[in-house]
C-alpha cells in the first residue's frame, strides 16, 4: 500500500460552498475504496487560515491552540457542507509579497509536513501564489471559488449562486418597503472589477436598471430610464449598481485608503453616489444599500453544496491520477480540468455585446440567434 498525505488550504475571501469542497476532498481521500483499487491510502491535513498556515505553522494561540495544520478525517467533516464560510479560515496573507517575502518558509513546511500534494481552494489571488509555488515543484490542484466569478476557463466559481440568492432575498424585502414609499432603491453588490454579481443578481430579482463595471454608465441616462419607468406607471425602481461600475468620465469609488498584501483596493460607495445624483436629478425619493458582506455569508445553496462535492471530488482525482498544477473546472455542463496557469491574471468580464442591454441599462431581452443558437 502506497502512503500520501494531502493538505487542503483556502485563501482569499471566505464564501458559501468550500465547507462542501473539503468535506468531499476529505471523504474521496480517505475512502477505503481507494486502497483497495489503487493500492494507495492518503492522509489529509487542513492547514488554517490560507497561505499564513503554512508561514507560521509552529504558532499555537487562542484560535489556533493545536498550530495551524489540523489532521482532517470523515468524523470532523461529516457535517461541514452545511455551513458557509471555511472551518479552516482564510487570510489575503500573499507569502510572495515583495515587501516580505515568506515563500521559502512556504516550502520549507511543505517539505517538512511531506505534502505530496496541496489542494488550494481560492480566487485569483490565491491560485497566483499556487501558481508560483507550481514553479518551485510544488502539487498543486485548485479549485475555483469567489462570489465574483471572475475566473477564466470555468462557467462556475464556488460561491457565486449562493451570493446571488442573497441579492435576490434582500431585494425582495426591499421592494415592500420601496412600494409603501414609492421610493427608488439603489443597491450594491461587490464583485470587484467584473458585474457578474449584480448582472445576474439584477437579473434575478428583476431590477429596473443594472449597472456593471464593464459599460461606465451616464448618470444622466439612468435619470431619464427612472422618469420614463415612473411615467409608465412604476411606484418604485430597485436599481442594482456592481461596487466596481463608474460614471462616464470617473473613477471607481473607494471605501478605504490602501492596497491589501495582493494590490487590490477596497472598492464601495456608488451606490450613495447615484442614489444622490438620483435625488437631486429627478426629486424621487432615494435611498441606497450596500449588501457588503452578507453575499458571502449564511448556509450554502444546494447548488453550491453540489458543486463543492463534485468540484472536491475532482480535485482528488487529480491528485490520484497525479495529474498536478491543473484548476478544476465547470466547463458546458461537464466538470472538467485545465492547467492553473491558463486563469490566473486574466479576469472573467461581463461580454457587453452578448450579456448588457446598453440602451436599457438592463440585461438582454433577445437571448437566440436567428440560428437557434444561444448568444452567449
Ligand atoms: O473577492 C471577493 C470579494 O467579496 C469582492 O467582491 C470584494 O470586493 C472583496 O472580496 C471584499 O474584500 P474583504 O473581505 O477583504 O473586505
Amino acid at each position: 500500500m502506497r502512503r500520501s498525505r494531502i493538505g487542503i488550504l483556502t485563501g482569499g475571501g471566505d464564501c458559501a460552498g468550500i465547507n462542501p469542497a473539503i468535506k468531499w476532498i476529505v471523504k474521496t481521500a480517505l475512502d477505503e475504496r481507494l486502497g483497495r483499487e489503487k493500492g494507495i491510502q492518503y492522509e489529509v491535513l487542513g492547514i488554517r487560515d490560507g497561505w499564513r498556515g503554512l508561514i507560521y505553522e509552529k504558532s499555537v494561540g487562542p484560535d489556533v491552540p493545536r498550530g495551524y495544520i489540523v489532521p482532517l478525517n470523515e468524523e470532523i467533516v461529516r457535517t461541514w457542507d452545511r455551513y458557509g464560510g471555511t472551518m479552516l479560515g482564510t487570510s489575503r496573507t500573499n507569502p510572495y509579497n515583495p515587501q516580505n517575502d515568506q515563500s521559502k518558509t512556504v516550502l520549507a513546511n511543505i517539505e517538512k509536513f511531506g505534502l505530496e500534494a496541496l489542494i488550494v481552494i481560492g480566487g485569483d489571488d490565491t491560485l497566483q501564489v499556487a501558481c508560483r509555488l507550481i514553479q518551485q515543484g510544488v502539487n498543486v490542484v485548485g479549485i475555483p471559488k469567489t462570489i465574483d466569478k471572475d475566473l477564466p476557463e470555468t462557467d462556475y466559481t464556488l460561491g457565486f449562486e449562493t451570493a446571488l440568492n442573497v441579492i435576490t432575498e434582500e431585494i425582495d424585502r426591499l421592494r415592500t418597503t420601496a412600494g409603501s414609499h414609492k421610493r427608488i432603491f439603489v443597491v450594491e453588490t461587490m464583485g470587484r472589477n467584473t458585474g457578474w454579481l449584480a448582472l445576474e443578481g439584477g437579473e434575478s430579482s428583476g431590477a429596473f436598471i443594472i449597472l456593471i463595471p464593464e459599460y461606465d454608465f451616464s448618470t444622466g441616462k439612468v435619470n431619464a430610464l427612472v422618469v420614463e419607468g415612473r411615467k409608465a406607471g412604476a411606484r418604485y425602481d430597485i436599481i442594482v449598481v456592481a461596487e466596481g461600475a463608474k460614471p462616464m468620465g470617473g473613477l471607481e469609488f473607494v471605501r478605504e485608503e490602501g492596497l491589501d498584501d495582493f494590490g487590490h483596493k477596497t472598492l464601495g460607495g456608488i451606490a450613495d453616489f447615484l442614489a444622490r445624483e438620483i435625488s437631486n436629478g429627478t426629486g424621487l425619493e432615494t435611498r441606497s444599500v450596500v449588501l457588503s458582506h452578507l453575499q458571502r455569508g449564511g448556509a450554502p445553496c444546494a447548488y453550491d453544496r453540489r458543486m463543492g462535492r463534485y468540484f472536491g471530488i475532482a480535485a482528488v482525482d487529480l491528485v490520484v491520477m497525479k495529474d498536478f498544477g491543473k484548476m478544476v473546472c465547470y466547463r458546458n455542463g461537464k466538470i472538467t480540468a485545465c492547467p492553473l496557469e491558463k486563469v490566473i491574471g486574466k479576469p472573467n468580464f461581463v461580454n457587453v455585446e452578448t450579456r448588457y442591454d446598453t440602451e436599457r441599462y438592463n440585461g438582454r431581452r433577445t437571448l437566440l440567434r436567428h440560428d437557434g443558437e444561444q448568444r452567449f
